[in-house]
């Protein structure tokens, strides 16, 4: 291939390729996108969900209705506003519970420099404890805490899901190997429907938790 005809495909490609990023992100404020960009640059331990993710999440949150949700595992915040940006649809609540006091911090000062404050209290402290502090039911739950934790996150979260509610969790694909009993459990529980997907290779379950489990 001629030089300038491989510089003239490269440019096309390098277009097309921004033209894919913009309208991608065409329905976010350009200084959320850098806070977005900034939070998984300053992410060492690559504890944020990926962008892919975070879109799916944000969907979920919008097109489920979500009034009424929690996070287990804040880490800086960045799926927490993700999720956010979904309950500004819904003109839902998210309560996200962080143990690391510093991720904890770090979260609510993104949160608050993402301008959703209103929508998502970050709380700090350990979800075995808090959890069952917190009145009523949940719509909306998303689990991504440490893994071989899930199952017991799900024995404590599915009786306070309510009907029609939805119930996801980070990591099923990639460490599965770590929570075998959780997976065993969205999957044969007779009050769920359960789905995996995998917006990125990291693979998200889906559960969705019925009126009655007559039907199922
Ligand atoms: C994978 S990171 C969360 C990433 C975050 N969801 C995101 O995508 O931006 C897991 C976090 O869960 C926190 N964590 C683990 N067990 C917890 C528990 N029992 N209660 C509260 N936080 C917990 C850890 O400190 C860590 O920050």
């Amino acid at each position: 291939m001629a030089p300038r005809t491989r510089r003239a495909l490269t440019a096309l490609l390098f277009a097309f390729a921004f033209l894919r990023i913009a309208s991608a992100q065409s329905t976010l404020e350009p200084s959320l996108v850098k806070l977005l960009h900034d939070i998984k640059a300053a992410d060492r331990d690559q504890l944020a969900v990926s962008e892919e993710d975070g879109r799916f999440l944000r969907v979920m949150a919008a097109s489920g209705g979500a009034k009424r949700a929690l996070e287990i595992g804040s880490a800086s915040g960045y799926s927490a506003i993700w999720i956010g940006l979904g309950l500004r649809q819904t003109g839902g609540h998210l309560t996200t519970i962080e143990y690391d006091p510093a991720r904890a911090r770090a979260a609510a000062d993104n949160i608050r420099r993402a301008g959703l404050a209103d929508v998502i209290t970050v709380l700090p402290g350990d979800a075995f404890k808090e959890v069952p502090r917190l009145a009523g039911a949940f719509d909306f739950v998303f689990l991504d805490a440490w893994k071989r934790d899930y199952k017991r996150f799900f024995d404590m979260v599915v009786p306070r899901l309510a009907p029609r509610g939805l119930l996801l969790a980070h990591n099923v694909v990639n460490k599965q190997a770590e929570m075998r009993s959780f997976l065993d459990a969205i999957q044969n529980n007779p009050s769920l429907f359960t789905t995996i997907v995998t917006p990125s290779g990291e693979g998200m379950s889906v559960s969705y938790k019925l009126q009655s489990t007559l039907h199922k």
